[in-house]
């Protein structure tokens, strides 16, 4: 059911735990599943995303979805790190079922909330950023992915 990298990024998660003083930090949830996630960014003068962090408390499919999230944004520019979306993700991992596709959203969802953290501090708008919606539960509902 499950993809060798999803099992891989599930039983070895990259990037587990928590950055001190982060530039930004993000919390989302479902409020469906209950699970939720954290992901702390270190962003340099440059907007390059040079450290990542995360916390999930949640299903082996969202421990997945956000180790692959932090290993795509590190290194890369705040604005790159806007196009690691749920399906780049998803694509990264091989897949996932559909009854799991809303785990790699709640990774999308804490990266922009750990962006707009890092905007809100420094007063800046980042171009496409949108104000992150901490429960995607009515999200997963209603749109295709
Ligand atoms: Fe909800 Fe995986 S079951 S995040």
């Amino acid at each position: 059911m499950y993809s060798e990298k999803v099992m891989d990024h599930f039983n070895n998660p990259r990037n587990v735990g928590e950055i001190e003083n982060p530039s930004g930090v993000g919390t989302v949830g479902n409020a469906k599943c209950g699970d939720i996630m954290r992901m702390y960014f270190d962003i340099d003068d440059q907007g390059v995303i040079r450290d990542v962090k995360f916390k999930t408390f949640g299903c082996g499919a969202a421990v997945a979805t956000s180790s692959m999230a932090t290993e795509l944004v590190k290194g890369k520019t705040v604005k790159e790190a806007l196009e690691v979306t749920n399906k780049a993700v998803m694509e990264a991992l091989d897949g996932l079922p559909p009854v799991k596709v809303h785990c790699s959203l709640l990774a999308e969802e804490a990266i922009h909330a750990a962006l707009w953290d890092y905007a809100q501090k420094n007063h800046i708008v980042i171009e496409g950023l949108k104000e992150p919606v901490n429960d995607i539960a009515e999200k997963s509902e209603d749109e295709e992915y």
